[in-house]
């Protein structure tokens, strides 16, 4: 490596002459005695600049601590202040709108007149046999989904008879290659997935009263009796593209409150063209109702049952293949 000899070297500068004409004219640095200086102010700075720094750490210590106490200290009055002043149902993360109350162990808003394990109150379980009614744990069927969405719930919309609901569901369905995610539910036990009629006297299928693709749970003159859990609820389980839809009825007959008609009709997100219907109360067990599907008033159509005595047990699961126009009849416990 080879340095240079003399270390000093030439610049160029520019310089004004007297005639007044610009000129550049070399002249000698002494680069040594620069770097000398250079140095000897390069360590000024570095210690002025370590004073600085370090000024400013002791402050930054003192005043952050300051800062993020204040600042902590405002959103807690905010908040405390917001909750004390409103009721006790007031919850820091989900607001729940009655009847949902937040429960804080399963940090879920639970519908208090129909869930049997926060029955009236948040964690006031009925015992097994017994359901929640209205908010009170009473020895009559309750609603099985734990999470539902209320399409009609007799213990905050009343009463019902020979009516019908549209519903926007959170993923389409398909049954005989009808793919929609609107349907209407009746209280009449029948979904349409077109439309609807509120026509309580059920017939042989088809029904030239549906115009389209519907599906008869259990098409009779059923009835939603005042606070109760009666209704016709919904809800999504699972993660795309495995998902399942449910809606549970739950209703008893017109004149005739003792009786219970319980059953849940499932649409699966993988199986295009399956509905399952399971029954859980079935009082008359199948003497004044018709069961079965169809695709329009006209047909195809699969036909389960019509005013048949003795034709659906409690705990039987239906499955119907509008594809094949088959069904499968079998038993579960619970
Ligand atoms: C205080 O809380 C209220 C309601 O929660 C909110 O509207 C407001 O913006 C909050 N104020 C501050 C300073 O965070
Ligand atoms: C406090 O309220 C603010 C807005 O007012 C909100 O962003 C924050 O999540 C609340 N904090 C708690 C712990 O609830
Ligand atoms: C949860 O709610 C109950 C009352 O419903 C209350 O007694 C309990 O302190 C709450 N727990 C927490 C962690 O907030
Ligand atoms: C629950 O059912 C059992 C047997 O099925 C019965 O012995 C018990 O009395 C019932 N309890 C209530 C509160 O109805
Ligand atoms: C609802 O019940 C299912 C089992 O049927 C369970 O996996 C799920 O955690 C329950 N959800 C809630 C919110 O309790
Ligand atoms: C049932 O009542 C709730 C609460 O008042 C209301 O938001 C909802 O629209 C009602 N549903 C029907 C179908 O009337
Ligand atoms: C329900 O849907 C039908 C079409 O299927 C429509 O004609 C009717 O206006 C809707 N009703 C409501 C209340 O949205
Ligand atoms: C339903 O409950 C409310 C409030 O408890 C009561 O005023 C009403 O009379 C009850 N209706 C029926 C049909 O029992
Ligand atoms: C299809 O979806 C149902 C309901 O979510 C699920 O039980 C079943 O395991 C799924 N089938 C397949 C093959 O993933
Ligand atoms: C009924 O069960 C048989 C035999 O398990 C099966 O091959 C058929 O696909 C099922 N049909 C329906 C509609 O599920
Ligand atoms: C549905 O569409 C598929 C494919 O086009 C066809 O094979 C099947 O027969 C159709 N099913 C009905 C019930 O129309
Ligand atoms: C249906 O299943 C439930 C739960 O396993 C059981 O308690 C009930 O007795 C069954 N009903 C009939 C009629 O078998």
């Amino acid at each position: 490596m080879d340095t240079p000899a003399n270390e000093n070297e030439k610049i160029w500068m520019k310089v004004k002459s007297s005639s007044g004409i610009e000129e550049l004219v070399p002249r000698l640095v002494d680069v040594q005695s620069a770097k000398n200086s250079k140095n000897r102010l390069k360590y000024r700075c570095c210690l002025l600049f370590l004073l600085l720094l370090l000024i400013g750490l002791i402050l930054l210590a003192i005043l952050l601590p300051i800062y993020l106490l204040k600042h902590k200290t405002s959103i807690t009055i905010n908040n405390s202040t917001t909750s004390s002043s409103s009721i006790t149902t007031a919850t820091p993360q989900i607001t729940c709108i009655y009847p949902n109350v937040y429960n804080n162990l399963t940090k879920t808003c639970v519908n208090i007149l129909i869930d049997s394990n926060n029955c009236g109150q948040i964690n006031n379980k009925c015992s097994l046999n017994m359901s929640c009614s209205a908010g009170i744990c009473v020895d009559v069927p309750g609603i099985l989904l734990n999470n539902s969405k209320t399409i009609f719930s007799s213990s905050v919309n009343g009463s019902a008879d020979d009516q019908m609901f549209n519903v926007t569901l959170p993923w389409p369905i398909t049954i005989y290659n009808r793919t929609t995610n609107i349907v209407i539910v009746t209280t009449d036990g029948v979904l349409c997935l077109d439309a609807c009629s509120t026509i309580y006297t059920e017939t042989n299928l088809p029904s030239n009263v549906f115009p389209g693709v519907t599906i008869f749970p259990y098409w009779d003159d059923l009835y939603i009796y005042s606070n109760t859990s009666q209704g016709i609820y919904y809800q999504s389980d699972g993660n795309n593209p495995n998902r399942l839809l449910t809606f549970e009825f739950y209703m008893s007959h017109y004149q005739l409150p003792r009786e219970y008609y319980h059953f849940q009709v499932l649409f699966f997100e993988n199986s295009s063209n399956i509905v399952q219907v399971k029954y859980f109360q079935v009082s008359d067990r199948g003497s004044t109702c018709t069961i079965g599907v169809q695709a329009s008033s006209t047909g195809p159509f699969i036909s389960y049952s019509y005013d048949q005595e003795n034709s659906i047990d409690p705990n039987t699961s239906i499955i119907f293949n509008t594809n094949l126009g088959t069904f499968n009849k079998t038993s579960f416990e619970s």
